[in-house]
């Protein structure tokens, strides 16, 4: 996944107006769960958006990459970050909203994972808790082989992420490859492959059932890609 390029993550991700994202999940929250004090992200990644949210509500999470959650504590010192992988995991606390956005969700790789991941957000939810789940594309969405290229020409550093990608089963492989030029260490060249599962909509409504969520499908969400919002049933 991120592990050689998790330095470079904010700013290879500097296109996303994560100010304006924050600005509509707040919106969403404000709407929807009006009295939300508490928020836990899942799949954080550096946390970019905590540094809008953590104005409004009391914020943690939870990732994988250890260097993701050391870069999130520096951003918002007050909330709690853990590694923990989001398909198994018990920080002994219910929240009123969950968040997983940006298609962290995407990298769990079969329905078992997914609905498994899904119980877990549910069980860290309070009586009416919302979650927000902002999926990976799906097959109808997805677009094989297509070139993709991402560029950053900063004075001291410039960065060229290319990569191609394509389909096996369920997953989509995007093999990412990083030249990185700086004064210090030259140009280094290296590679990253990520394996997004391409889940179709019916079956992540499924999914989302079997976790007991009341859910509906927002087919705009934050930056295309739609958005999941579950109400968690009273059982
Ligand atoms: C594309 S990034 C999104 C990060 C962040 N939410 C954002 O909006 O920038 C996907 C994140 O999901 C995390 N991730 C992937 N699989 C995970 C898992 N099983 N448990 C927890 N985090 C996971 C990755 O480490 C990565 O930080």
């Amino acid at each position: 996944m991120f592990t050689d390029s998790s330095d470079l993550y904010d700013l290879v991700y500097s296109f996303k107006d994560y100010e304006k994202e924050s600005a509509e999940i707040l919106r969403i929250i404000k709407a929807i769960r009006p009295d939300c004090k508490t928020i836990l992200d899942i799949g954080c990644g550096t946390s970019e958006h905590h540094r809008y949210l953590n104005k409004h509500f009391s914020i943690d999470g939870i990732d994988l990459n250890s260097k993701f959650i050391e870069t999130s504590k520096k951003k918002n010192p007050a909330g709690h970050y853990r590694v923990e992988n989001m398909v198994q995991f018990d920080l002994e606390k219910q929240y009123d909203v969950i968040i997983c956005l940006f298609s962290s969700i995407g990298y769990l790789q079969t329905m078992n994972e997914i609905i498994a991941a899904l119980k877990c957000f549910n069980k860290h939810l309070n009586t009416d808790g919302l979650v927000m789940v902002e999926p990976w594309l799906n097959k109808d969405t997805w677009q094989n082989g297509k070139v993709h290229m991402i560029t950053i020409d900063n004075e001291d550093i410039k960065i060229c992420r290319m990569n191609t990608s394509y389909t096996s089963g369920d997953l989509s492989i995007l093999n990412f490859h990083y030249l990185v030029g700086t004064k210090d260490q030259g140009v280094q060249h290296f590679q990253e492959e990520h394996k997004l599962r391409l889940t179709s909509k019916e079956e992540m409504l499924k999914a989302f059932q079997l976790a007991d969520f009341d859910v509906t499908f927002d087919e705009k969400g934050l930056f295309g890609r739609g958005m999941y919002h579950g109400k968690k049933i009273k059982i």
